[in-house]
């Protein structure tokens, strides 16, 4: 472990212990707790890890850095701003990037404010969720958020929401931009109505694999009609679930789900996504981030 020019901490570790699918090889990771050590992290060549739960990193890990948002930006201040919110609706102070979604999700509830309840079971960090507008049927990050900070090598800037092109599982940042911190947009409400709606989205995964995952491989396409239609069904109707390659199974639960069943490979998860895009009728786009990119 080294401590770098600002106070970053800098270590060598296996990946794998940072993904939900507990598959990826080493690489030199840059713990950050402040904007001054993420610029000095991004001088050279860089990836961003959140909380690892959509992404496939390959066996033989990455040359380049990792960065991971830590100490302060990994903090939540969730007081109200007296200056932005009126009763009914709140503007919080500064919530980092490294802040875990699942715990941020049931303290909201708790204070009685709504607006990202939908997104309750992601297991995501808010930087990274924010990142790909990380969602469920019953919502998704962007239905609660005011102001994004996002750093990249040419500097910080602060957005609203209405200044980037965000639309279903996209933010529209550009990679390897980072979401720093983010100030919430939320509601007044009471706990137990949010507390309902939040046991409502959550019976739609009580059927999901409880193995480890990074949750859906494909995003849902849109067909011609502007309907969407789920990618686990149209992979369920290929006749594909409980396909294993290695170690590696599509779920038997549910088609959109790849699951590692002890010590799969990185190769073993991609085989299974060119066999479902062999066998699909039609064309669909990666949800799964892969390191390094495939074409
Ligand atoms: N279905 C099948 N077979 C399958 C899977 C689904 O027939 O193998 C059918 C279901 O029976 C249901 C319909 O397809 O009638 C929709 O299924 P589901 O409710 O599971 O929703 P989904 O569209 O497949 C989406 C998200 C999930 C999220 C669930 C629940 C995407 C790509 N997926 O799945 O998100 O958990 O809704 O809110 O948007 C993720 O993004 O990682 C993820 C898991």
């Amino acid at each position: 472990m080294t401590i770098s020019r600002t106070g970053a901490r800098v270590e060598r570790q296996p990946l794998s212990r940072y993904t939900t699918l507990g598959v990826g090889g080493e690489a030199e990771v840059w713990f950050v707790s402040g904007l001054e050590q993420l610029a000095e992290a991004m001088e050279q060549p860089y990836r961003v890890l959140g909380g690892g739960s959509n992404l496939v990193i390959a066996d033989q890990g990455v040359p380049e850095r990792v960065i991971r948002l830590s100490g302060a930006l990994a903090e939540r201040d969730l007081e109200a701003d007296p200056a932005l919110s009126t009763a009914e609706e709140i503007v919080t102070g500064w919530v980092g990037g490294g802040v875990p979604l699942p715990g941020l999700v049931r303290t909201l509830q708790k204070m009685g404010l709504s607006n990202l309840e939908g997104t309750v079971g992601i297991p995501g960090q808010v930087g990274g969720s924010v990142w790909m507008n990380a969602g469920t049927r019953f919502g998704e990050m962007f239905d609660g958020l005011h102001t994004i900070e996002i750093v990249s090598p040419g500097g910080v800037r602060q957005v609203t929401p209405d200044d980037l092109a965000w639309g279903y599982r996209d933010s529209g940042i550009p990679r390897n931009h980072v979401v720093s911190r983010v100030r919430l947009k939320l509601r007044r409400a009471d706990p137990a109505d949010v507390l309902a709606k939040m046991e409502h989205a959550d019976q739609a995964r009580k059927g999901q694999p409880k193995n480890k995952t990074p949750g859906c491989a494909f995003k849902n396409p849109v067909l011609p009609d502007g309907q969407k239609v789920s990618a686990g069904r149209l992979i369920d109707e290929a006749g594909l679930k409980g396909t294993q390659i290695g170690q590696a199974r599509i779920a038997p639960e549910h088609g959109n789900f790849i699951v590692n069943l002890g010590g799969a490979a990185a190769a073993d998860v991609h085989a299974l996504l060119d066999l479902i895009r062999q066998r699909v009728g039609m064309p669909l786009e990666l949800e799964y981030e892969l390191w390094p990119e495939r074409p």
